[in-house]
């Protein structure tokens, strides 16, 4: 086992045990349970929530940095919430739903994927705080809205850019190999209950021999072994027939 790696996770378990006996964690760790670190980030989003007017934030950033995972939490933490996956073609229209209920928080997965009409009634509410459609025969429906909006996409650059200025965007990184074998380790003993040695195996098996940085590889693993030797088996069953990553899968 590689010997940074060893003592980052066991400076991780060791933080981690002081932090469970000594501390209480934050509102802010409370409310998005799911998602390790990003302190700063958290802060500024339950800041958020509670302002006056409305707010919009673009969480932007490449694959397996939480960013579905921030909104996931707002969905089960707030009220009068409406979640929709832009990328998904099925499920009420996000402009009917706005008119028929009373939503305060929009929730929006892959925002880049929207319907670029659904785009432009956005931008007009974010704009002036009215929704407004004009129907085939040249009817127009309105309502004022308190509508703050949080949105992710991997890149902000998909978006147009008048809609895009009005986002505050908070650009997530890709994560380095501390935080990767931090937020790995805390997965699989919150899912899998994992013991220290072999989720530090399943990070170095991930990191160093599939050259993969993604979280998601880490939990498929997690899912399938229950030990050391079928971490090295299950490496080398990837290496020969993913693309680098489990499944081939990004
Ligand atoms: N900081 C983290 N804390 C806890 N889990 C994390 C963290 N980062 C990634 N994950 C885990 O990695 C997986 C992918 O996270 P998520 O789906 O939120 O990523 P994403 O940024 O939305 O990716 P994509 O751009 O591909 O949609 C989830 O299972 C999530 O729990
Ligand atoms: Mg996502």
């Amino acid at each position: 086992m590689n010997g940074l790696l060893s003592s980052l996770v066991s400076l991780f378990h060791a933080n981690n045990k002081h932090q469970n006996h000594n501390q209480k964690s934050s509102a802010e760790d409370k409310f998005f349970s799911s998602v390790a670190g990003y302190g700063d980030l958290k802060k500024l989003l339950m800041k958020s929530f509670l302002s006056t007017e409305p707010i919009h934030v673009l969480l932007s950033g490449p694959p397996a940095t939480s960013k579905t995972a921030f909104l996931i939490d707002m969905l089960n933490g707030l009220q009068d919430t409406f979640y929709v996956d832009a990328s998904g073609t099925s499920g009420p229209g996000i402009i009917d739903r706005l008119f028929e209920s009373k939503i305060r928080y929009l929730l929006i997965d892959e925002i880049d994927k929207l319907k670029k009409a659904d785009q432009a009634v956005l931008l007009n509410v974010m704009e002036t705080g009215i929704l407004s459609e004009t129907k085939l025969k040249g009817k127009t429906r309105q309502k004022k809205l308190w509508l703050s909006i949080y949105a992710t996409s991997n890149n902000g650059e998909k978006l147009s850019s008048p809609l895009r200025s009005r986002f505050m965007e908070l650009q997530l990184q890709e994560y380095d190999f501390r935080e990767f074998a931090e937020i790995s380790c805390h997965l699989l003993k919150k899912r899998y209950d994992m013991d220290v040695s072999l989720s530090e195996k399943i990070v170095d098996s991930v990191w160093n021999k599939m050259n993969s940085k993604n979280i998601r590889d880490v939990i498929k693993m997690g899912k399938l072994v229950s030990s050391s030797s079928d971490i090295d088996w299950l490496t080398d069953v990837q290496k020969k027939y993913g693309k680098g990553t489990v499944n081939g899968e990004q």
